[in-house]
């Protein structure tokens, strides 16, 4: 069986690699790269480091307004399926590369799976939202990485194909993690002392896009008590570079680093802040606390559990989440058990390798 796999953003490289572990035995997969993310430190760095195939083809397609972005993406994806003939196509996540891979499946009659399925933020002026929506409408199996997942996919009344299997992230980081202990340095190039800064993240548009709340989160960041690790996102820089901010002192922006730098910097921060959908389970995983600089999130049972605090961009409420007490108590696992990658190889065989 031959499944087209569409990737194009920075954590879909890091879903597929576990699934496309899982998927080799029995499995011919071709990786399609929409090109949505180029840089080297957001795209080849995770295929270099994770034993991710390098794409058999790059669409090269860019950035550029969504519409734009996605009439390409589907255009040149629909191409590719005519050209290599696949028996499935296979999606992750819910970026804009998601939904034209799925589009461009289901208008040629090809199975469609999607990896990630059933999240919700409900909050519809987050591209996200829209593109999750429609790929999981269309979706023949959609695979659900937490009971809230399946629950709302059931509410929608999608029931045919659902299927609960544990979140590829959670795989991805507990994979990783030993090799990351070994390989990573960024410790020491950073001359950090474990436990003793914050690492944060922000590149979501509200964030980015709205100048009050770029300043205001840059205003909390720079009254912490300890130095501020900001890997920065290419969207951030940019909406630095066009707004006029005296950066505060403690504030340490780097470039974005990989994988294996990033699950170090998460494990051995005091806290987490970021509005990263998957950054806010990698906090969760690692046992640090997270802020999360939006009214909402995908990932509502680390918000039950106290390990999860959304504060949006208000600046005090940023301020005195970073300084709550560490949650106390058990995490328990909401991601699954480490197999999720394997439990969806071996879905696919069952319904369609016949
Ligand atoms: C995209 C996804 C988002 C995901 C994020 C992961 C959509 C709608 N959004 O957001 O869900 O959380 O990826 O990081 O699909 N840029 C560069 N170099 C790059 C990539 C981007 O300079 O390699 C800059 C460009 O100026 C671009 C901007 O970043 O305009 C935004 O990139 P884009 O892919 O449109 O959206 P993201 O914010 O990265
Ligand atoms: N990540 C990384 N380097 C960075 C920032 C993030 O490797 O500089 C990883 C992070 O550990 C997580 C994923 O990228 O696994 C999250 O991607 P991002 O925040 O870009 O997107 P989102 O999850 O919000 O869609």
């Amino acid at each position: 069986m031959k499944l087209v796999t569409v990737l194009g953003a920075r954590p879909q490289f890091i879903k597929a690699a576990p699934v496309s572990r899982a998927l080799k035995k029995d499995f011919q997969e071709y990786i399609l790269h929409t090109g949505q993310h180029y840089d080297y430190e957001m795209s080849k760095v995770f295929f270099d480091e994770l034993e991710l195939e390098h794409p058999d083809l790059n669409l090269g397609i860019q950035s550029s307004r969504h519409g734009e972005q996605t009439g390409k993406m589907l255009a040149g994806i629909e191409t590719v399926l005519l050209d290599e003939q696949p028996d499935a196509v296979l999606v992750y996540g819910d970026t804009n590369s998601t939904l034209a891979g799925a589009l461009a499946a289901v208008k040629l009659h090809l199975p469609l799976f999607h990896v990630e399925a059933g999240l919700r933020s409900f909050n519809k002026t987050m591209p996200e939202e829209i593109n999750r929506i429609l790929t999981d409408r269309v979706s023949d199996l959609l695979f659900c990485p937490t009971t809230t997942a399946v629950d709302n996919l059931h509410n929608e009344g999608l029931k045919e194909g659902v299927f609960l299997t544990g979140d590829v992230m959670y795989d991805a980081a507990i994979y990783n993690v030993e090799l990351a202990e070994m390989k990573s340095e960024i410790i020491s190039r950073l001359d950090l002392s474990p436990g003793n800064y914050y690492l944060a993240t922000v590149h979501r548009p509200a964030n980015t896009d709205i100048q009050s709340n770029l300043l205001n989160i840059f205003k909390a960041f720079g009254s912490l008590d300890l130095n501020l690790i900001l890997p920065i996102h290419p969207r951030t820089r940019k909406a630095l570079n066009n707004i006029e901010i005296t950066l505060p002192g403690n504030v340490i922006i780097i470039d974005p680093v990989g994988y294996l730098d990033m699950l170090i910097l998460e494990k051995n921060a005091r806290a987490i802040i970021t509005d990263s959908g998957g950054i806010q389970k990698e906090a969760y995983i690692f046992g640090k606390p997270c802020v999360t600089l939006r009214e909402d999130t995908e990932w509502w049972e680390t918000v039950e559990v106290g390990w999860n605090k959304l504060v949006g961009a208000d600046p005090n409420k940023i301020i005195e989440a970073v300084n709550d007490p560490k949650p106390s108590g058990d995490r328990p696992d909401l991601f699954g058990d480490g197999k999720a990658a394997e439990k969806i190889a071996e879905l696919i065989k069952k319904e369609y390798l016949k």
